[in-house]
């Protein structure tokens, strides 16, 4: 993928060369130095090993069990991140999505290069967030398309996906815009916000998905697979395509590895809902590491306000008379904010904060 960079336009991201790539071809003893991240924390090999994420039980959840939105509540104050169990969505459509995400990425290169990021648009596969050619690069390939609103979807993409990857890719999707939306719903009732408001925000909002390939790396401690950042958008279900480890997340200053949960999904809030709740919720710093052992997939499905849709702290949280923390923006203007910089920590947050 040697192509001349032409100008950035926002919300694009200069191509790079497949790490995938790179990895089966030069038989690679030492990760070239663009990989190689004195910006990142160093990675331990075992941080806070009996700390870990909390866990909600989406069915009791929704049941009204009060345990179960007391954890939800706590979890989203002071982790900024839960994993989520009993969410309804069968291990066959999951096993599904698992295998032909699998074979996606399993495809050639020339395969997979007939879903090329246009100049000035993420969707497609390669990368994001690279926004010079001096930068320092993640170790990992990407995969990002825009699921919902159906209108939304690129059929250049969606016509050439693998059968099988589409079915399943369309079948989750569905499933994810359920659970996302039970999910905000439940998060209003604990923070006393008009569930209408996110009901008005989400219900025809955006969800993307970023597929995520991280290579078995040589030097796993010198490069890092995402780079340390917090999601731009309102809420993220990530779905890890097996038990190896690698997402990080920054607590209380240091960094707690997720232990994966067979079919368990990992959820975050994103910085539009850490505006929307008012900072009550907390879009948290995370990252991925990787290992020389074996490769590591994961697909986030991200849900967010439309890009012309313009949001701020909840009228409901803010109608007697408590202070706004956030001045209110749109989602576009949000995003090309973040895009336009290089990923990193969760600064960009700062610029709408009062
Ligand atoms: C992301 C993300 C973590 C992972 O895609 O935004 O944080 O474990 N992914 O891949
Ligand atoms: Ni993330």
């Amino acid at each position: 993928m040697e192509e001349e960079a032409g100008a950035v336009s926002l919300g694009g991201s200069l191509p790079v060369p497949s790490v995938q790539e790179l990895v089966k071809t030069e038989q690679l003893k030492a990760v070239p130095s663009r990989y190689i991240r004195p910006d990142q924390d160093p990675i331990e090999s075992n941080p806070n090993a009996s700390l870990q994420i909390p866990v909600v039980n989406l069915d009791l959840l929704v049941a009204g069990d009060l345990e179960n939105a007391s954890k939800l509540d706590l979890a989203c104050r002071e982790w900024g991140f839960f994993q989520l169990t009993n969410h309804g969505v069968s291990k066959e459509l999951l096993d599904k999505v698992i295998r032909s995400t699998k074979e996606f990425f399993e495809m050639p290169l020339d395969e997979k290069k007939k879903f090329p990021q246009a100049a000035g648009d993420l969707e497609g596969y390669g990368q994001a967030f690279v926004v010079s050619e001096e930068q320092k690069l993640d170790w990992a390939d990407l995969f990002y398309v825009v699921t919902l609103p159906v209108r939304y979807r690129k059929l250049h993409l969606f016509n050439k996906f693998p059968v099988q990857y589409r079915i399943a890719l369309e079948a989750y999707s569905v499933e994810l815009k359920s659970i996302a939306m039970k999910l905000v719903n439940a998060m209003a009732k604990s923070l006393k916000m008009d569930p209408q408001e996110m009901i008005d925000l989400f219900q025809d909002g955006t969800q993307s998905m970023r597929t995520n390939y991280y290579p078995p790396c040589p030097e796993p401690d010198k490069v890092i697979g995402l780079a340390s950042h917090s999601d731009a958008v309102g809420l993220t279900i990530l779905l890890q395509l097996s038990d190896t480890e690698g997402l990080q997340v920054r607590k209380d200053g240091n960094w707690v590895t997720v232990r994966p949960s067979p079919y368990a999904f990992v959820v975050n809030i994103g910085d539009i809902l850490e505006i929307i709740t008012n900072g009550s919720y907390r879009s948290i710093e995370h990252r991925a590491i990787c290992n020389s052992a074996e490769e590591r997939i994961s697909i986030a499905t991200f849900l967010s306000p439309l890009m012309e849709q313009e949001f701020g702290p909840a009228a409901s949280l803010i109608a007697n008379g408590a202070r706004p923390n956030f001045l209110r923006t749109t989602t576009a203007d949000y995003y090309k904010g973040v895009y336009a910089r290089q990923l990193g920590g969760k600064s960009y947050l700062d610029t709408v904060r009062l």
